[in-house]
């Protein structure tokens, strides 16, 4: 766990002590004080709904005694009237009580969400890496349901329950002892039932959800992947998988209903009963006429009223247990001190020369596993450079660190003589392009996933990005043009076209920095030539570091550096490595000759 310091993801799923604690109170509180007097108001109005929930049955019991008994309609026509009103009243407050529950409750999720969102988006590369998205997207999803579900469900419920259960024991005191003594007879082994119930149906419900959790990702797995399954024809087996999760689901959902055909009735039963108890006890006492037929009445009712509470406090309790966990890990996240750090005295400045220098930079992803090994160079304004090396060799991490998706261990890396760690990180990145070697393509239009959402960027001037890096027919031939939107990610645009995007993106940023990892498959060589003429146009005026898989890419750099295991072996143009015939000579002979 992340808060212990370690290098860990930073919580797992399993939460050991789900009791709430003190601290988990006082934060949660905290989301809720700006909401203080709509709670407070909530509050006030299911004290009046709790308390009007028990004058019905007294109602009931005044018609009975006062006006049946004596036959005398206008009392009871009264009495009906009485009945209906507080209905209505019951009806009106509850529905104000629960909007503004709902408000805060709703109001409140936003707030830990975009929370959660805007600490997600800073957090550094590492952490990524180490935590898989679906569970990330599990925590700001479910995590805060089941936070939401806390308020309006848990304690707000809780705390009208209490109001309706003292309400109703002072209503029947004052109405009979004896009888209120004989309603709770059953109450200690109907409240432990209750509780044994909620517990094993509780349990059953999370080996449901935990199957329906993992049925879906299953699911959504293999329709991401259906290309792979379909190429390497293994249908049969992902069908096999799927059909174990969905067994196991079956199985846990048969449990959870027969856990509640079964125990639910005995539960249900013990109340009966001890409305049978009244009936037979108070029965017996209203013949002798120590209680009236009204107060029996009213006391069915009301212990009807007082069990139901209980019977569900078991629930309540899990809610608790739940939101409890859930929280926990929400504050987890929150707590996460994965970030790339801006220096205190940080420089509100961007890149503007862009000259680049590494001094003795070493690099892990994991402590201990070196992945780049004292590397230096400088590149100068202007200056355009390509890095080669066989797979893993530690290109993409060279690039990585640039813009400081991950920070380095130990050394220096300087652009226009500062250290990278000395910029507003914002400031930085604002001045390098980067093209990743798999462009990611957002949701939207093409118009969109150029300007990024930015409004200040106009279709002319992404139309111009466009022109610039060959893309324009591409787009120019669909249908809504600049306006089609783009599959899920980029699914209905070429790769190459996606390649042009980026490039469009960086053209349009306009940064002194071009940095690019170069996709590895090969494209059409139509396509291929468009994509060298735009990468020719956007590397002008910038200092550009290629990450380069293409003969015609190193062709066009003024300075190769040749990447083996994390360090840089050689370096110089083309010709001259060739000459030394040394790595770069193989990897020429390997990868880049025909
Ligand atoms: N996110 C990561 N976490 C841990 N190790 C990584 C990560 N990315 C790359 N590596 C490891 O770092 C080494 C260099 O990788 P990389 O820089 O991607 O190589 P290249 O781009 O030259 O193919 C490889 O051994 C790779 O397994
Ligand atoms: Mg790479």
């Amino acid at each position: 766990m992340m808060h212990g310091g370690g290098q860990r993801s930073f919580v797992s799923d399993e939460v050991k002590n789900k009791k709430p604690k003190l601290w988990i109170i006082k934060r949660l509180a905290g989301y809720f004080k700006p909401f203080i007097w709509i709670v407070l108001a909530a509050t006030l109005m299911l004290m009046i709904v709790s308390a009007l929930q028990i004058v019905p049955p007294y109602l009931t019991k005044v018609a009975i005694d006062k006006y049946i008994a004596t036959k005398n309609f206008t009392g009871i026509y009264k009495i009906a009237g009485i009945y209906l009103l507080v209905l209505i009243l019951q009806l009106v407050i509850q529905y104000a009580e629960i909007m503004l529950t709902e408000y805060v409750g709703q109001r409140v999720m936003i707030d830990i969400r975009m929370k959660v969102f805007e600490h997600l988006e800073n957090l550094s590369m590492t952490f990524f890496d180490k935590n898989p998205i679906g569970r990330l997207v599990t925590r700001v999803t479910n995590d805060v349901e089941a936070l939401h579900e806390l308020f309006t469900g848990g304690v707000v419920a809780i705390i009208g329950d209490f109001f309706t259960i003292i309400a109703i024991v002072i209503v029947m005191l004052k109405m009979s002892i004896s009888l209120t003594v004989a309603s709770f007879v059953l109450l200690p082994a109907f409240a432990i039932a209750a509780y044994i119930f909620s517990i094993k149906s509780h349990a059953a419900y999370l080996d449901v959800r935990k199957y329906v959790a993992e049925s879906n990702a299953n699911l959504q797995e293999n329709l991401s992947g259906v290309k792979v399954v379909q190429a390497f024809a293994r249908e049969d087996r992902n069908y096999k998988g799927y059909e174990r999760i969905n067994k196991n689901y079956v199985k846990a959902s048969f449990r959870a209903i027969t856990i509640n055909t079964v125990f639910f009735p005995v539960v249900e039963a013990l109340s009966s009963i001890s409305i049978g108890l009244i009936i037979w006890y108070g029965g017996g006492k209203s013949i002798q006429g120590a209680v009236s037929a009204g107060t029996l009445v009213a006391f069915i009712s009301y212990v009807k009223r007082f069990f139901d509470p209980i019977r569900d406090l078991g629930e309540k309790y899990n809610i608790v247990q739940n939101a409890s966990a859930s929280s926990f890990r929400i504050f987890k996240l929150l707590d996460t001190k994965m970030l790339i750090k801006d220096a205190p005295d940080k420089k509100q400045i961007t890149p503007k020369i862009g000259q680049i220098e590494f001094k003795n930079v070493v690099f892990s992803y994991n402590k201990g596993e070196t992945i780049l090994k004292n590397i230096s160079f400088k590149i100068e304004r202007g200056e355009k450079v390509a890095f080669v090396g066989a797979t893993g060799a530690g290109k993409t991490s060279i690039i990585s660190i640039i813009p400081r998706l991950y920070d380095i261990d130990s050394g220096e890396i300087l652009i226009d003589d500062i250290d990278i760690r000395k910029y507003d990180k914002k400031c930085l990145r604002a001045g390098i392009g980067m093209v990743l070697q798999e462009p990611f393509i957002f949701a939207g239009t093409v118009f969109d996933n150029i300007a990024l959402w930015d409004k200040s960027i106009t279709l002319d001037e992404v139309k111009r990005a466009a022109e610039i890096v060959n893309l324009a027919p591409f787009v120019e031939r669909r249908r809504k043009g600049y306006y089609e939107e783009v599959g899920e990610r980029g699914s209905n645009f070429s790769q190459g076209e996606r390649q042009m995007i980026a490039f469009a993106r960086v053209f349009i940023k306009n940064p002194p920095i071009l940095i690019m990892d170069e996709a590895t498959s090969s494209i059409d060589t139509q396509t291929e030539a468009l994509i060298q003429d735009a990468l020719l146009k956007i590397m002008e005026g910038r200092t550009s570091i290629i990450v380069a898989h293409r003969l015609s890419t190193i062709k066009n750099v003024n300075r190769i550096f040749v990447v083996h295991k994390g360090k840089i072996v050689e370096e110089g143009d083309h010709q001259s490595l060739l000459a030394k015939k040394g790595v770069y000579y193989k990897l020429y002979k390997l990868q880049y000759a025909d």
